[in-house]
């Protein structure tokens, strides 16, 4: 038999053509004969036949080279390996019985080849083009380009493709105009880092690239636009978790002559229209709501996830006479109650306790709830009306085991809050098909930053105060109250958004109210206060994280699955290798030293 290297087989595309993709070839074209062009999966030799796997972007064909057949091409063929790239013309056949597939659409058929072309060989690749295994996160990035063959990621970018056009047909039907705004810009306060970019032609000035469009989408309503979109790319440069990217995308929008009902009516329908286009779920509209302040008093956090139950309840009222001084002295006690956790192991609640400590507990207190007495570390310090009250408040019953945490306000919810999520990972409660989205309202203008002593934006600075609010900016900000709304979606804050400050003069108030110079907001904001005095509408917006939105339709659980090309945990790109140093005559153009 002829032996043949794959170099000496590699031919030219030529003038062939794709007659139809490999998940196009079922029965209906049995006889037929068809072009098709891919990878090969697998090569299988038996009785005498060679069996290819043919892959494409939509699926899978098994390819047959038989002597009796073509007898040249049937020997060239022992050259294929996994990843090789070739063309196949061939007749659509049934396959022997005992060989059909009735799991693939194409398991009915195969492909007898006439005639083929090797296009290219590959090298072995560093993992199985396959779903199924294993592979590292580093060797999945460092080759993206061949994990993105595999199926799970083009049904991701598919995905992603198909949310991206319904928000686009959703919002041109509602009358908003795509329009662009600058990468190279200034900064934006989202409460990020920013990300630099030295600028050659001004030495030792830099744009910075946009943490959000939020400002020019405002502009864009000052200039008469009246109803924006983009689908735009944010940079910002914090601390990376399973759901954010340095580079993210967002779904921003905004609107003139609207109030918060618009904003979140049009957002809404939005969101429902695409995840009926995508998933093919129907979200019932309107969407509930829940006050900032409720879902920190039963959730614990600001981003409830509404699908189980175990909320928080608050028990300070209960122990604020305790002989348990631990409880007695704390701003704050509240409990989360397990209806019939008492199976949890002393070295499952030693988990749960190492657990709480990421977020600042010492410890976790639990009872486990019997008929005839209750067994717990803390139950003896506890009087028995404070028991009854418990059972009565918290609907206590034998078999149930309780969590307290007691101490300062904002530590106790949030411990509350992640362990609730802990739990019902552990305990299976949260219903995995369930989209349950949940407006979040009220929100207070301000939040105190302890480390720098003074109020922050809880939203962004250009967030409207309500109007019956606008007097407490300066004599009592903790008491006003932000006209913002957060969109909710299984935990995860997939948006967020607000009713604009539109007059320069409340504007000016705010910086102010945020302990911003009049210098500082002249410089970095002068031009928008100025623009504001130039007859600007009212107006607000809201924008919506696609990468974070997509994760959980996906139901992937890193943002990363999402994404063609993410960096990784730490903020560089495995596959270009960046970032990376520069020529120091690169440096010196733009102005640039590098220290030490
Ligand atoms: P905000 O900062 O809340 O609002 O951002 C909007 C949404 O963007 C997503 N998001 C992220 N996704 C991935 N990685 C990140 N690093 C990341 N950061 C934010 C979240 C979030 O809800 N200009 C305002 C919007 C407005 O007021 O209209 C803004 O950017 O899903």
């Amino acid at each position: 038999m002829p032996e043949f290297t794959a170099d000496q087989l590699i031919q030219p595309l030529g003038d062939w053509q794709r007659s139809h993709h490999c998940a196009q070839t079922d029965l209906a074209l049995l006889g037929q004969d068809v072009c098709l062009m891919g990878w090969v999966q697998y090569r299988r030799d038996h009785g005498g036949l060679i069996f290819i796997d043919l892959r494409d972007r939509e699926g899978l064909t098994q390819v047959v080279f038989s002597p009796d057949h073509n007898l040249q091409a049937h020997q060239e063929a022992h050259v294929l390996r996994p990843e090789y790239v070739l063309a196949v013309k061939g007749t659509v056949r049934q396959r022997p019985e005992g060989m059909r597939n009735p799991n693939l659409k194409t398991g009915q058929i195969e492909v007898v080849v006439n005639d083929w072309k090797l296009l290219n060989a590959a090298l072995t690749p560093p993992f199985p083009i396959e779903e199924r295994i294993d592979v590292s996160d580093h060797l999945r990035l460092k080759y993206r380009y061949l994990d993105l063959r595999r199926k799970g990621m083009t049904r991701n970018l598919r995905l992603r493709h198909d949310a991206v056009q319904s928000v686009r047909s959703f919002l041109n039907a509602e009358g908003f105009l795509e329009v662009e705004t600058p990468v190279l810009t200034k900064s934006t306060p989202e409460g990020a880092r920013d990300f630099l970019v030295p600028s050659r032609q001004h030495a030792g000035h830099f744009f910075a690239l946009p943490q959000s469009p939020q400002l020019f989408k405002q502009l864009l309503m000052l200039g008469g636009q009246e109803k924006y979109y983009q689908i735009v790319r944010c940079f910002r440069d914090e601390d990376l978790r399973a759901d954010r990217q340095p580079e993210f995308t967002q779904i921003d929008l905004e609107m003139a002559f609207v109030q918060e009902e618009q904003v979140m009516s049009i957002a809404e329908r939005m969101i429902k229209r695409v995840i009926a286009s995508t998933v093919d779920k129907d979200l019932e509209t309107p969407f509930p709501r829940m006050s900032y302040s409720r879902a920190l008093d039963i959730y614990g956090l600001d981003r409830p996830d509404t699908r189980f139950g175990l909320l928080l309840h608050d028990c300070t009222h209960i122990v604020k006479d305790s002989d348990f001084k631990l409880f007695a002295e704390a701003e704050m006690v509240k409990a989360i109650r397990v209806e019939q956790g008492e199976h949890l192991s002393r070295r499952e609640i030693d988990e749960l306790t190492e657990f709480v400590k990421i977020f600042g507990a010492r410890g976790l207190a639990w009872i486990k709830i019997k008929a005839d007495q209750w067994h717990s570390p803390i139950a003896k310090f506890l009087r028995e009306e404070e028991k009854q009250q418990l059972v009565r408040e918290l609907g206590l019953k034998p078999g149930d085991i309780v969590f307290f945490q007691a101490g300062k306000a904002d530590m106790v919810r949030t411990t509350l809050g992640n362990l609730r999520l802990k739990l019902a990972e552990k305990l299976d409660l949260i219903p995995e098909d369930r989209l349950d989205p949940v407006w979040i309202t009220d929100f207070p203008l301000f939040e105190w930053d302890q480390e720098e002593k003074r109020w922050t934006a809880c939203h962004h600075p250009f967030t409207a105060p309500r109007d019956d609010d606008r007097d407490l900016l300066e004599s009592a900000p903790e008491l006003a109250r932000a006209r913002a709304y957060d969109l909710v979606l299984n935990g995860s804050e997939i948006g967020g958004g607000s009713i604009r400050i539109h007059t320069p003069d409340l504007q000016s108030r705010m910086f102010q109210a945020l302990g911003i110079s009049r210098e500082e907001a002249d410089s970095k904001f002068g031009f928008l206060i100025e623009a504001l005095k130039y007859g600007s509408p009212p107006h607000g917006g809201i924008a919506f994280g696609l990468d974070r939105l997509l994760m959980i339709l996906g139901r992937t659980d890193s943002i990363r699955e999402v994404i063609a090309f993410p960096k990784t945990q730490k903020g560089a790109c495995l596959l270009t290798d960046a970032p990376t140093a520069v020529p120091a005559k690169q440096l010196g153009e733009l102005g640039l030293r590098i220290k030490g």
